[in-house]
Formats: C-alpha cells, sequence, structure tokens
C-alpha cells in the first residue's frame, strides 16, 4: 500500500499501563502540545469502529464462554474492520495513528498462551490488516505476577482473559519476549513498566520523538535532550 502516514502500536501483558500511559501522556501530548490535532488518531483494540466495538463486548463479556476458534477469529474481524474503515485511510493520508494493542496481541495471547500457533496467527493477521505492519511497537514490558497485582488494585474490573491463570500471563509475555528476540527487531522498542508511571511515560516520549523526528514527522523539535 502507498503508506505516507506512520503506524505506532503499544504492547504488553496486563497491568503494564498501557491505557493509561496512551489516554493520559501520549494523546495530548502529540495532539496539543506537538500540534498534531486530527492528524494524529487513536484506537485501541479490541474496539474501534461501531461494529469493532459491538465485538468487544462479545470479546471481553465475563459472563462468556468462547471457543479458541472463535476467538481467534473475532479479535481478527474487529481488526479488518477497523484497518479498512480507519486505519488505512488515515496511514494513505498521512497521518499518525496510534493503537492500544494490534496484531502482536493476538500472536502473544492467542498464537503462544492459546497455543494456535504464531504461524497461524501470523497468516490471520497478514489476511486481516492486507499487510498492515506497525513502524514502532512500544512493548510495556512487566512481570505478570506484578502486573496482575496492579490490575486487582486498580478500579477497572477484570475482563474474560484478565481472569486466566498467572501461566496463562506467563505465556504471554514469553509470546511478546520471543517476537522482539525473534522478527522485525526494528520496529519494538521494550520499556520496563515496572517503574512510576512518570518514568516509563518520560522514556516513551523521549524515543517516540526520536522516531518522529527520524521519519520527517517533526523538524527542528528535537529537545534539549536529544541536542546534547
Ligand atoms: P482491555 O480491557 O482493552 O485491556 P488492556 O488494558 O489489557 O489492553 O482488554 C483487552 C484484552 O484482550 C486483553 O486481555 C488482551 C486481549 N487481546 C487478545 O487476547 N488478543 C488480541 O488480539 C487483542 C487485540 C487483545
Amino acid at each position: 500500500m502507498n503508506k505516507e502516514g506512520l503506524l505506532i502500536t503499544f504492547e504488553g501483558p496486563e497491568g503494564g499501563g498501557k491505557t493509561t500511559l496512551v489516554k493520559e501522556f501520549i494523546k495530548p501530548w502529540i495532539q496539543e502540545d506537538l500540534g498534531f490535532g486530527e492528524n494524529a488518531i487513536f484506537l485501541r483494540e479490541p474496539g474501534g469502529t461501531p461494529i469493532s466495538e459491538e465485538i468487544r463486548e462479545i470479546l471481553l463479556n465475563k459472563s462468556h464462554k468462547i471457543g479458541i476458534k472463535t476467538e481467534v477469529l473475532l479479535f481478527q474481524a474487529g481488526r479488518a474492520e477497523n484497518c479498512d474503515e480507519i486505519i488505512r485511510p488515515a496511514l494513505e493520508t498521512g497521518k499518525l495513528v496510534f493503537i492500544d494493542r494490534f496484531g502482536d496481541s493476538s500472536i502473544a495471547y492467542q498464537g503462544c498462551a492459546r497455543s494456535v500457533g504464531v504461524y497461524n496467527i501470523d497468516w490471520l493477521n497478514k489476511f486481516s490488516t492486507g499487510g498492515i505492519i506497525p513502524d514502532v511497537t512500544f512493548l510495556l514490558d512487566i512481570d505478570p505476577e506484578i502486573g496482575l497485582r496492579r490490575r486487582d488494585n486498580s478500579t477497572e474490573g477484570k475482563n474474560r482473559l484478565d481472569k486466566e491463570n498467572l501461566d496463562f500471563h506467563h505465556r504471554v509475555r514469553e509470546g511478546y519476549l520471543s517476537e522482539v528476540a525473534g522478527r522485525s527487531q526494528g520496529r519494538w522498542i521494550v520499556i520496563n513498566a515496572d517503574r512510576p508511571q512518570i518514568d516509563v511515560a518520560t522514556e516513551v516520549m523521549e524515543k517516540l520523538e526520536e522516531r518522529l523526528v527520524l521519519r520527517g514527522f517533526l523538524e527542528g523539535q528535537i529537545s534539549k535532550e536529544h541536542e546534547r
């Protein structure tokens, strides 16, 4: 595809603080402080278009018992919808697209933790995205024991996948780390998320700023930190 924009994704096991990071730090910084406004769009998966939001409801509902194949395909259906309706058009018109979880979540959760296999999910991701691959992926890495404890203490309720046992969440983390070590190494930035939120946010913003400058989305706005 003719991709003029940039796709930035945030990934990681439960409790790494992705959602707060994106909502409270990255979004206001990108849209307001750096002035990208509507040229930067923010999405989450599962979710996005009205249909994808309905799919999210089905997927995360604690009272649902869903077979693994159905779960795999519902995540992919929501992704296909987002790619066709929002992500591809935005990238073709030069926008910055930020997503809280994308195809790598399916690799880690379904491919590895649910043992569907990386090869199978890879193929499905290619099909549902039509070949869209993130340019930059931040992995907010955290030991699942610490992450789940954080989740337990937060006001957010547990969803259907949070409720899986600790072994499942260890497999999710291992899935991510083997992706980082294995393929498409250039796009991954691993962040230690077991730190105060402000330290995590500062590191992510520094790294993101470097990438935006490198890719020509920011000019002459390198912070003093980077000029040294
Ligand atoms: P959400 O409430 O958005 O949680 P989080 O803050 O952890 O992102 O729930 C999304 C859940 O769906 C989360 O447990 C990860 C899971 N998931 C998959 O299993 N496969 C996928 O492809 C995606 C996008 C998410």
